[in-house]
Order: C-alpha cells, then structure tokens, then sequence
C-alpha cells in the first residue's frame, strides 16, 4: 500500500470558490438587524438570507401541506442552545428542565438558565432513545432537543408523539444536517425552532463562529430577534435580557454563496459514503446507516468497531487522519461531573459507543484514490 503523505491526503483547491466569487464590497455592519435590509431578495442581501434558503430549500412542509413561513434567525457564534433555551426559560418557569441526548456541546446549567437532562442513545442511528427520554420526564421538564446527528435526518415522529404526551417542546438541533431531508422534508423547514451552526467545519460553514434558527412562529421569531441583539427592539430600548449572538455580515455573504454549492457538495459526500459503505459491508468495520425515508448528509461518516483505537492507530500509521466524535459523553465531562450528573455506566450505549465509534475521512474533495486507500487500509487491518 502506498503510502499517503499528509500533502496529498486533503487536497483543498487552489482558490475556495467562495474566495473566488465573494461579493466585494460586501456590506459590513455592526448589527444584523437592519430593518432597512429587512424582506429584501437573496441576491441583494448576501448578508442573511442564506438562512432562508436553507430553511425553504425543499419547500414544502408535508404535514401542514403549505410552503411554511419560516421566520429564520441568525444567533451567530456558539449560544444558539443557550439563546433558545433561555428564550423557554423566560415563558416558564424559573428553570426549566430540557432533556438532550448527551452528544455535543450543551453548555452549562447556568449558561442555559435551564438544567440539561441526558438521555441515552439508540445504538444503530445514534440518535435520542425517547424511552430513555421518558425515563428523566419530571413535571418540571420542558423541552426536548433532538440531534440530528452527524447529518442524518432524525424521524421525528416518535418524539412529536412523545412531546405532545407530556408537552414539551421539541427544538430540533441541525447543526450537523444542512440539506438533510426526513421523508422529503427538509430538515429546517418543520415550522419548530430549529438550530443551524455554520461553524466553518460544518457542511456549510462561515469562515468564524455564525448560525441560525429556522421557525414559522412569527413570536418566537420576534423573541430570537431581541435575543440575539441584548434584548434591543431599538437603540438604547432593552425590552428583555439578551445576549449578543449577531451575525457578521461578512459571514453572511459567505454563506449566501457557498449555501449555492451545498446540495452538489452533500451529493459528493452522499456519493462518497455509498462507495466506502459497501466496501465495507462484510468487514467487521461497521458503516453507517441509512434508513428508508431518511436522508443522510455525512458531515461525519462514523463507523463502529470494538477495536476502534488499535484501527485507529493502524490508518494513523498509515497516513489516514481520523477522529472520534465524541470520546467522552457530556454527561461524564468535567464539566457536568463536578455538577454532579450520574458517572459512568448511567447511559450505557451512548458511553459504549465512545468506545467504539472513528470518523473515518469524509469531504466533497475526496478523491477516488483517496476513498480505495482508506478502504485498502481498513480492510487490511480488518484482516
Ligand atoms: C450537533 C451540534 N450541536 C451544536 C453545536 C454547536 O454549534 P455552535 O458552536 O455553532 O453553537 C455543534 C457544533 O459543533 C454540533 O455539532
């Protein structure tokens, strides 16, 4: 086997084509919320109305059989849990409980203004197990966050049942799925709150910190508005406690442009995943799913093997860069240890895969040789 040297392993293009068609000048302010701005065509507005792409991009919502009105939002950097759960925090009372299943950052108690309650995970899609969500139910609990992990579409339907049956919200976490779809509807475009990250390794990604959030509540819209903005409705008028999670224009006109490429690239990696997955499909290496009617955008193409680290030592020698997301469960960080969550063995498919789960190398630019070298490296140490 050839040897892959780190040069040759992530070919990037000469020029990012978003470098090479960047608007100049772009129109840089302070604040997003520009009412002069406000309603105007995604041409004209490079600035935000990527998110509205994003959000109409299927551009139907199938159970209300209407175009959705999706009233998208920009919280920008890392607060979009905090800014919506706060936002929850503020129509209920004094701290409300949400229930998440443990991957990914969630920040803290304090940061949320709501305590986060972990749930487990289902072990074939990775996403939250409602039974074991319905096992933290507490009368004070309000909302629940599905993950649409690694970019593939979650089906909702069991946990709408289960948040119509004990009346919660369900604020839908897409920071991994842009352009994901479940049964042809775009994640993005249910109507709910729905959170985007464009942090830059993100299957759309700005060149800093930037996000949005997608809803056909024109209240919560309005809310999310004032939030992002220290509460602003108007210079110098504070109507509520916000924070700042504006979104600079720059990263705007950046995303409005790549937001064009987003399908080709995720069909790329689609493409990708497909030929890696039935290379692998008799290895004791096992690929990710893909369900009937759920799409899959492989911003991370995980696979799973109970000998994960020796894998993983063996392409690292081999010149395959892979990663592990996430090694440690949230709810056995530091972080909520100290806080005093429940240790070890508390959600045991969500730390059983910590153990086991590699993200092997997923990008639209992969090349064929690339894809065969890692299959190559896996099959041979797969024996
Ligand atoms: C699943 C998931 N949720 C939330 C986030 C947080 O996004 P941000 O850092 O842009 O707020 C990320 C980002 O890495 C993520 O992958």
């Amino acid at each position: 086997m050839a040897r892959i040297t780190p040069a040759t392993r992530a070919p990037q293009p000469e020029v990012h084509p978003t470098l090479a068609v960047c608007p100049v000048p772009v129109r840089v302010r302070r604040q997003v919320v520009d009412p002069e701005m406000e309603g105007r065509p995604q041409e004209e507005v490079p600035r935000a109305e990527a998110r509205l792409a994003v959000a109409r991009r299927r551009g139907s919502c199938r159970h209300a059989g209407r175009l959705p009105e999706v009233h998208p939002e920009f919280p920008g950097r890392v607060q979009l849990h905090q800014t919506l759960v706060s936002a929850i925090a503020e129509r209920v009372d004094l701290r409300p409980y949400v229930v998440l299943p443990r991957q990914r950052q969630t920040g803290g108690r304090t940061a949320y203004r709501a305590k986060p309650v972990f749930t487990d995970v289902d072990s074939a899609s990775f996403h939250l197990d409602v039974n074991s969500a319905e096992r933290m139910i507490t009368s004070r609990t309000r909302a629940i966050i599905p993950v649409h992990l690694y970019g593939r579409a979650m089906d909702l339907r069991q946990v709408t049942e289960f948040a119509v049956a004990y009346r919660l919200r369900i604020i839908e976490d897409a920071a991994q799925a842009h352009g994901s779809a479940y049964d042809d509807n775009k994640v993005g475009a249910s109507g709910r709150l729905t959170c985007f990250s464009f942090y830059p390794g993100k299957n759309l990604g700005a060149y800093g910190d930037a996000g949005a959030v997608t809803t056909s509540d024109s209240s919560e819209a309005h809310k999310l508005r004032l939030l992002r903005d220290h509460g602003s409705p108007a210079k110098y008028r504070h109507s509520m406690i916000g924070t700042n999670a504006r979104l600079d224009s720059i990263q705007a006109a950046i995303l409005s442009i790549k937001l064009r490429h987003l399908d080709h690239w995720n069909q790329l990696r689609r493409r990708h995943a497909a030929q890696i997955s039935s290379a692998l499909a008799d290895s004791p290496v096992t690929p990710p799913v893909v369900p009937a009617g759920g799409e899959h955008v492989f911003h991370l193409f995980v696979v799973r093997s109970p000998q994960r680290n020796e894998l993983r030592n063996y392409l690292s020698a081999n010149g395959i860069g892979t990663g592990i997301h996430y090694p440690v469960p949230l709810h056995l960080t530091e972080a909520y240890q100290q806080l005093g969550y429940p240790g070890k063995g508390a959600l045991p498919t969500a730390e059983l895969l910590a153990e086991e789960i590699l993200s092997l190398p997923m990008y639209p630019e992969l090349t064929d040789e690339h894809i065969e070298y890692t299959i190559d490296a896996v099959l041979n140490f797969a024996g």
